[in-house]
């Protein structure tokens, strides 16, 4: 077996949510320059058509769409559409999420009151379990529906290291919102198996992207991260190809109902 058939996703018929930036972008990126299909679907109309533009300048095969992911019907109807457009669907990037803003601690370990979780605003949470819970349980529907009638397919949710460890500087509306990825990952790997589908999860750690209203791009935080990875540095979304490519790919053919943790070793816990 050839590496480049080991790893080929070409033309498969793929589609991303949350494609327009970060993590999701380097996705549809890493599938649409090694020939697949892609279809990015995200609530950010300028950005969409910015990384749109320059997939298709590199020659990839992209379309996309304006959509809300907690826009359970529009989101429906964004799958069913991009499956009709290739007759088929192979991969599904559940990708989409939002930041809950900062933790209970301030980055000098002193409390931030207005974190404290009495103070979280009612609305912050519904929001937040909308856009990064239920959007991936309905993302997960729509796919297994088109899946099925393509004889299998493979579904990769984005979650985080939050799944499974508590945070001081993260928001609890976050952690909590993701926490219930890693059950809902194996639960539905569980059933789909049968038909060929395929359903795990990429957990980073802290990444460069514009989550947070852009605030991991401030240099000074992006250090103050780094110190708590061994690697001594943030994830890159180039970081998260390889394992895109991976886990879409027939490469990972035997492996369903995984949460795989990147995360240059932060979990590991702390070294020099
Ligand atoms: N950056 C990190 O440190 C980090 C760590 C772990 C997990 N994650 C997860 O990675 C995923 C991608 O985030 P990112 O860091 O690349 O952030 P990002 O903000 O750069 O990209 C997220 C994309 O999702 C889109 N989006 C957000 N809400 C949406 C909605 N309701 N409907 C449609 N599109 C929507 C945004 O417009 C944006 O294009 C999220 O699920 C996030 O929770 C990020």
């Amino acid at each position: 077996m050839k590496v480049e058939d080991l790893f080929s996703v070409s033309g498969l018929a793929t589609v991303v949510t949350g494609g327009a930036s970060g993590i999701g972008r380097a996705c549809a990126e890493a599938m649409a320059d090694n020939g697949a299909r892609v279809t990015l679907l995200d609530a950010d109309k300028d950005a969409l058509a910015e990384a749109l533009a320059a997939m298709q300048s590199r020659g990839g095969e992209v379309r996309g769409a304006v959509v809300d992911v907690t826009d359970r019907a529009a989101l429906r109807r964004a799958f069913d559409e991009a499956a009709q457009h290739y007759g088929r669907l192979d991969v599904v990037f559940a990708n989409a999420g939002m930041s809950g803003g900062p933790g209970f601690l301030n980055q000098d370990r002193t409390r931030n009151a207005a974190r404290a979780l009495e103070e979280i605003d009612d609305k912050l949470i519904d929001r937040l379990i909308e856009v990064n819970y239920k959007s991936v349980l309905t993302t997960i529907q729509a796919s297994a529906r088109h899946m099925k009638k393509s004889g299998g397919g493979s579904i990769v949710v984005t979650s985080t290291i939050s799944t499974f460890r508590t945070e001081i500087f993260v928001g609890l509306p976050y952690v909590v919102s993701k926490a219930g990825l890693k059950q809902l990952v194996r639960q539905s790997a569980v059933e789909l198996a049968a038909y060929n589908i395929r359903v795990n999860a990429m957990a980073p750690g802290p990444f460069v992207t514009n989550i947070g209203g852009g605030r991991l791009q401030d240099p000074a935080t992006q250090e103050f991260f780094a110190q708590f990875s061994p690697m001594r540095r943030m994830g890159r979304p180039d970081d998260i190809q390889g394992l895109a490519l991976f886990l879409a790919s027939s490469a990972s053919s035997y492996i369903t109902g995984e949460q795989i943790v990147i995360d240059g070793g932060t979990t590991l816990g702390a070294a020099d």
